[in-house]
């Protein structure tokens, strides 16, 4: 295979100026003048995560019969924390730079930070501004909170760094209570938090996120075989529900440095952003490291006995792990085209029908009463069938480009022979080709005309078809 194109470095910019004008994505409490690495989502970008998540939710849970779904609390018992091992390992090397800008950094991002700069990533000093650096300290990225009205140690909790471990400590209640047999998995999606030292690249990283985990429990000495399906299971995801560019993607395995304490392997599933090659699911075999020690420290028995063979064991668990924030930026970034048509710059997002935050826009060709109320009792009678929307502003050129910006790929325009004919016409977003319809059969033309962007996607992906049409 050749090798991947890296998109132009600039492109982040150019999608972050977009999320904003189009409400995807914005700082958070941005009337203050913003916060540090927290982001708000507006009313396009939600839509796409909620499409994100349900995907996942889909195929991690709702299409097996051997994973269920849970909802654990952010703040838990912090003894969950001792024993996990984050109270005291969660943590990176932080460096202070003690010259003109007094700006913090990891230590193992350095290197980075000077490129991202221009610099060579031995160049001494700051990454800013050159001046000397101080030694690296481990800095641990929970945030901590008080329990209750009295702020002592005693009433000390943190908010959870992942969802992980609400799925380790609800174990036995989910395996009691759902009659699974091991091997079963744990899936949840939810907020987590770290005070990274340095987030960056828009909502890459940030310092309060979401997760969507999986913890899948096996017998030791299954967990390689399982472990290989995740890696590809995860991995063919993304092309197959998102429609990402395969050549985009791979599969990095950790050596034995990188690996965590508790892993006995991992990869990383990676996306090549604009800045490079950069993770975006880590999938992990975690042993029984982690039931092991909420064993020993809670006291409570997480061994398991096999009904059949009577054996008992603390079984190993697969872990693919991704956050919601990631998938969202690459989803845009895979997506953002720009092109030009008859002498006009047209941005276009190329996204996945079903991730799309409008599948079918309704417009009327123009103003006038009659159009609208025509137009809008249509977008009422799709509605239950697409996610939809109505737009009578502006010019119908102007609206068309709007929602190719936003990644519709169809749109349905009410014009004046439509209430003549009973017909109106289709656009789609890709080609900008139209076909006139008749009322009656549009819902079905609709959901044809969606199965074959489905297929176009998924040609996409695969690197069978062009970017465009
Ligand atoms: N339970 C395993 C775990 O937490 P991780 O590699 O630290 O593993 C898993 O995180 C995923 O969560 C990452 O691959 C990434 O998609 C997402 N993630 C981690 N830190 C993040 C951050 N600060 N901002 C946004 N997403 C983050």
């Amino acid at each position: 295979m050749s090798e991947p194109i890296q998109p132009p470095a600039d492109l982040l910019d150019r999608l972050v100026s977009l999320g904003k004008q189009r409400g995807f994505f914005f700082q958070s409490s941005e009337i203050y003048g913003g916060i540090n690495a927290l982001y708000d989502f507006g009313p396009l970008g939600t839509r796409i995560r909620r499409n994100i998540r349900s995907r996942w939710w889909r195929s991690i849970v709702e299409l097996r019969d051997d994973v269920e779904g849970i909802e654990s609390s952010i703040i838990m018992n912090p003894q969950v924390w001792v024993a996990s091992g984050h109270v005291a390992g969660f943590s990176d090397p932080l460096v202070d730079c003690t010259g003109s800008c007094r700006k913090r950094w990891r230590e193992d991002h350095l290197a980075a930070e000077r490129i991202a700069r221009g610099k060579h990533p031995d160049a001494p000093g700051c990454p800013e501004c050159g001046g000397p650096l101080t030694g690296a300290r481990q800095f641990n990225l929970m945030f901590r909170t008080f329990l209750g009205p009295v702020e002592d140690s005693s009433a000390q909790v943190y908010l959870r760094p992942e969802t992980a471990q609400g799925m380790f400590v609800d174990f036995r209640s989910v395996l009691t209570s759902s009659r699974q047999r091991i091997p079963f998995g744990i899936a949840q999606n939810g907020k987590s938090f770290r005070n990274e030292i340095s987030p960056g690249n828009s909502i890459f990283r940030m310092r309060e996120f979401e997760m969507m985990e999986l913890e899948f429990f096996c017998k030791p000495g299954t967990d390689e075989e399982w472990y290989d399906h995740w890696r590809s299971a995860r991995f063919s995801w993304y092309t197959e529900e998102l429609g990402i560019r395969r050549e985009r993607l791979r599969l990095r395995d950790h050596d034995h440095e990188e690996l965590s304490h508790y892993a006995k392997a991992a990869t990383d599933v990676e996306y090549l952003f604009p800045f490079g090659w950069g993770e975006l699911e880590g999938i992990a075999n975690r042993t029984d490291f982690d039931l092991s020690a909420h064993q020993k420290a809670s006291g409570a028995d997480l061994s398991y006995l096999d009904p059949v063979t009577g054996e008992r064991y603390v079984p190993y668990v697969i872990e693919p792990s991704v956050g919601v924030d990631r998938i969202m930026l690459i989803v845009l970034l895979d997506a953002y085209d720009e092109e030009m048509v008859r002498g006009e710059k047209r941005v276009v997002l190329r996204m996945h029908p079903d991730v799309a935050p409008v599948q079918v826009a309704v417009l009327p060709l123009s103003k006038k009463e009659e159009l609208c109320v025509r137009a809008r009792d249509l977008e009422h009678r799709l509605r239950p069938h697409f996610a939809t929307e109505y737009d009578e502003t502006q010019s119908i050129g102007r609206r068309y480009r709007r929602q190719d910006e936003i990644g519709t790929p169809l749109a349905v325009t009410v014009d004046f022979e439509s209430l003549q004919d009973d017909a109106v016409t289709i656009r789609e977003r890709d080609g900008m080709t139209q076909v006139r319809v008749p009322i009656s059969g549009l819902e079905e033309a609709l959901r044809d005309q969606l199965a074959l962007f489905r297929q176009r996607t998924a040609a996409r992906a695969c690197g069978a078809a062009p970017a465009g049409p």
